[in-house]
């Protein structure tokens, strides 16, 4: 088969578009949740349905922190503690689609 021009933008497409996803996947550097005692709330709501260690492996891999019962505590607490938010934080909703949990 002949690589012809039609073909070469097609492999094109394919390399930005790989080139993009990685870029923005590289991007997941945001602070992650102290996994200290001061976050233990938020951990224990998260994993308090976690499988134990010997639960079986489809069990262990379809398990899923609850991010949302983990969520309620954090900004009551942050604004408690006087934890200051960076001036351009985004918007505070889902705290956990950006700042993950430590496992
Ligand atoms: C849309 C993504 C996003 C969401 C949602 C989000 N944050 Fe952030 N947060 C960031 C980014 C980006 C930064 C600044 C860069 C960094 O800290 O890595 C930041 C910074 C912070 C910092 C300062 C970290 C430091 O190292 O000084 C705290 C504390 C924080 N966020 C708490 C929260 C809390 C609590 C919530 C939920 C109420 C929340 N964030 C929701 C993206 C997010
Ligand atoms: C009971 C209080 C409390 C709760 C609940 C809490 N935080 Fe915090 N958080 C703090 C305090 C206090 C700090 C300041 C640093 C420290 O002492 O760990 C902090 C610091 C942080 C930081 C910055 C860490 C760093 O390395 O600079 C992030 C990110 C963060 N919290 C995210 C969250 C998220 C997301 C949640 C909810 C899942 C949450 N916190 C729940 C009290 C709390």
């Amino acid at each position: 088969m002949k690589i012809d021009k039609r073909d070469w933008m097609f492999i094109a497409v394919v390399v930005v578009v790989l080139g993009i996803f990685l870029s923005i996947s590289g991007k997941e550097k945001t602070t992650t949740v102290p996994n200290n005692q001061m976050h233990k709330v938020s951990y224990d709501a998260a994993f308090k349905n976690a499988p134990a260690a010997d639960a079986s492996i489809f069990t262990r891999a379809f398990y899923k922190p609850d991010k949302k019962a983990a969520e309620v505590f954090c900004e009551p607490c942050h604004k408690e503690k006087g934890v200051a938010f960076p001036p351009n934080h985004p918007a505070k909703n889902r705290c956990l689609f950006c700042h993950k949990l430590k496992r």
